[in-house]
């Protein structure tokens, strides 16, 4: 058994082991695990506002390393795993003796500052590592956008690029510059979840290797699957693991089928969870719409006799510019609520400082959830591994970028063994 399979199960026992402290959300109500986790559940209620900012910091890598911290301290093995976990991956730059891309003047033009320092994170890597010992000569691009990738991938290992995206304004906008370029780029308007046309499948047969950045979701499995099929090696950037047509993830490797995690899309979304950077506008308004659902969710929890949390669907933003009645007022039509009601009768200020009271509560206990969240983006990035691994691949897991330009920095290198 390899070192990726191998923490995988071990990933998989701790994640199922603690499944309530991270499938429950406390927004929707009631925990089941505080009984069992007395002195976490009050230590983590009592925590001050300095140390809760300590976990909401901008540099959201240092929040999460520091919450981890703070959580070993009544989650036995947390810390363990966590740093096993990180020493999982290949650490950035490999081979650093390998070819550094350096991209000529101009092909940068229109590349957003983050976006070029992914795709040469990635070439970087890619260039490091192995699967580039023989020559590339033909690339299938996954979800390629405006091909930001793809025409450095082409101008790195000068090599044809087979770009599969299905907005087909972006294909044109990308083939327009690959134009002014001259690169041996070629966009395919395509859903890559439709069986592929003959034309492409020419085009694209015998490719050496299958790239995507930031494909979501499906759509990186997508790539996974088809490129494992033609065993061609593989450099993929996963990210939106939660983006799947499934209401529920189906597991692709066969020790990820046998795991006894059921994993909701809610679930899934966890993985790419973070504090969100955000000005002070933006936290005013997303601080006041939290406290008002909450507000609203006791509202009709009085009102209804109802004990569980009741869906409460999106709004637009200019329903927080009024009056908390107001927005009470629109959320109980919204929720066709039939019982009657006597709004005179409501102490709604008291209902606020419920909700504020309550909302104070719900981002502490929230923390407990996010100390996961490392583990069970671990766990998705290794299904995808270990399935990997099962057809027969050697898989590399390097970071390509730091975390703050883009915290979806894990890449799968996969090489085909025993191909040729
Ligand atoms: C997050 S963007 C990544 C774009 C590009 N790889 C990059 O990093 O700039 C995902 C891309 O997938 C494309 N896409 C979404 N669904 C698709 C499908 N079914 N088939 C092909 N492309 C798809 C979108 O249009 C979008 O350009």
């Amino acid at each position: 058994m390899q070192k990726y399979q191998e923490m995988f199960l071990r990933l998989d026992g701790f994640l199922h082991r603690h499944r309530m402290l991270w499938q429950q959300v406390p927004f929707y109500g009631e925990l089941t695990w505080p009984s069992q986790h007395a002195e976490l559940y009050q230590a983590i209620l009592a925590l001050d506002e300095h140390s809760l900012s300590l976990f909401e910091q901008d540099d959201t890598a240092n929040a999460e390393i520091l919450l981890i911290k703070w959580l070993a301290d009544f989650i036995d093995g947390l810390a363990e795993i966590a740093t096993d976990i990180d020493a999982l991956h290949d650490k950035k730059g490999g081979k650093t003796a390998g070819p550094s891309y350096q991209m000529a003047k101009f092909t940068d033009v229109g590349l957003p500052g983050r976006k070029k320092q992914q795709v040469l994170g990635f070439i970087h890597q890619l260039q490091a590592d192995s699967i580039v010992d023989g020559k590339i000569g033909k690339v299938v691009d996954w979800c390629s956008g405006k091909g930001y990738l793809a025409s450095h991938l082409s101008y790195a290992l000068d090599a044809q690029v087979h770009c599969l995206e299905y907005d087909k304004s972006l294909c044109d906008k990308g083939q327009e510059q690959q134009k002014k370029q001259a690169s041996k780029v070629c966009f395919h308007h395509h859903d890559v979840f439709q069986p592929l046309p003959e034309a492409i499948k020419l085009a694209t047969q015998g490719a050496d290797l299958h790239s995507a950045l930031h494909a979501c979701g499906d759509l990186h499995i997508e790539a996974i699957k088809q490129a494992s099929q033609l065993g061609a090696d593989m450099a993929i950037a996963p990210c939106c693991y939660h983006l799947i047509r499934d209401q529920h993830y189906q597991a692709l490797s066969l020790l990820g089928k046998d795991s006894r995690l059921h994993l909701s899309k809610s679930d899934l979304r966890l993985a790419v969870l973070q504090s969100a950077t955000a000005g002070q506008r933006v936290k005013d308004l997303r601080l006041k719409e939290t406290t008002w659902r909450i507000g609203f969710d006791l509202l009709l929890r009085q009102q209804t006799g109802a004990n569980t949390y009741q869906h409460q669907a999106s709004f637009a933003k200019k329903q927080l510019a009024g009056s908390f009645l107001d927005f009470c007022q629109f959320m109980w039509q919204q929720t066709n609520q039939t019982a009657a009601i006597d709004w005179q009768t409501i102490d709604f200020t008291d209902l606020q400082n419920q909700a504020q009271l309550k909302h104070q509560q719900v981002i502490r206990l929230e923390k407990v959830r996010l100390g996961f969240r490392p583990l069970l983006e671990a766990w998705l990035i290794l299904d995808r591994a270990c399935f990997l691994i099962e057809q027969d691949y050697q898989v590399k897991l390097p970071k390509f970028c730091d975390w703050d330009v883009s915290p979806r920095n894990t890449l799968i290198l996969a090489h085909k063994l025993n191909n040729k």
